[in-house]
């Protein structure tokens, strides 16, 4: 537990399932103030509420495609008219979908970049402009990858999404560092999530997956929201501009263990 998120407020994008609902839930037992956005699934932003309310937090679902940015707008006014203020804002809406490079239709780049790292540009602009104007040393996660660092065959537009994220990260992290606003990246691995849950309920694609991870095993959201609830409290306080992975070591070149080489 981490004391000084008691009654903080968090905004967090595309928290009606996953990674994002993971977040919520944990920042809840935070007994922290929680801004859940939802893209279409209400009833599940409902649920995950209800949820964190049930945790010890509180919390209010509204409704914004992270694409747009007057909805943008919308959930960092959401923060400041439900709970007065916003301290910790999570960038974690994220689309993806497999296509060979050469017969990627341009709505599908488009999707992606847009939901993932101009959504995030613009959860970043909004909460940080609140916070310069209102004088707070607010916090930014963005949710990254693995392939932030990891080039990915059939998915070229998450990859790209996720390599813009890092130098947008660390690009934001200077320019604010003097005002004591921190910015950072969150980088997950293969997590068992519904973005996943195709692939992994296939036994064989599931190893596959498996044998690339050196801790042997698909991470848990649980695992991830423990790195959130870090990054956003004190005791990371001097902590900007980096990626956290969080991945069992996937990013440390699997192909090499055991001497091979
Ligand atoms: C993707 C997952 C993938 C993992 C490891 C994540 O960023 O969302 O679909 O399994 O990276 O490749």
């Amino acid at each position: 537990m981490y004391t000084d998120l008691k009654g903080k407020v968090v905004a967090i994008t595309g928290a009606s399932s996953g990674l994002g609902k993971a977040m919520a839930l944990r920042f809840g037992q935070e007994q922290a103030k929680v801004v859940i956005n939802y893209f279409n699934n209400e009833k599940d932003a409902q649920s995950v509420k209800e949820e964190v309310q049930k945790a010890g937090g509180e919390a209010v679902a509204v409704q914004g495609d992270v694409t747009k940015e007057e909805d943008v707008k919308n959930i960092v006014q959401t923060a400041v008219k439900e709970f007065g203020t916003l301290d910790i804002m999570i960038n974690n809406a994220g689309v993806e979908n497999p296509v060979p490079s050469h017969e990627m239709p341009l709505n599908d780049w488009n999707k992606v970049i847009s939901t993932n790292l101009t959504g995030a540009f613009l959860g970043s602009r909004e909460a940080i402009k609140y916070y310069v104007e209102n004088n707070i040393k607010g916090n930014v996660i963005n949710m990254s990858s693995v392939h932030e660092m990891i080039p990915w065959p059939l998915f070229v537009h998450y990859a790209a999404s996720k390599g813009g994220i890092k130098l947008m990260t660390e690009t934001l992290a200077l320019e604010y560092a003097p005002k004591g606003i921190r910015v950072n990246n969150i980088g997950p691995g293969a997590i068992n999530t519904p973005i996943n849950a195709e692939k992994f309920a296939d036994p064989v694609q599931k190893k596959d997956v498996e044998s690339m991870i050196p801790m042997g095993y698909i991470g848990e959201p649980e695992e991830i929201a423990a790195v959130a609830v870090w990054l956003a409290s004190k005791e990371s306080s001097y902590v900007t501009g980096i990626t956290l992975f969080a991945d069992g070591g996937m990013t440390k070149y699997p192909s090499f263990q055991a001497g091979r080489g």
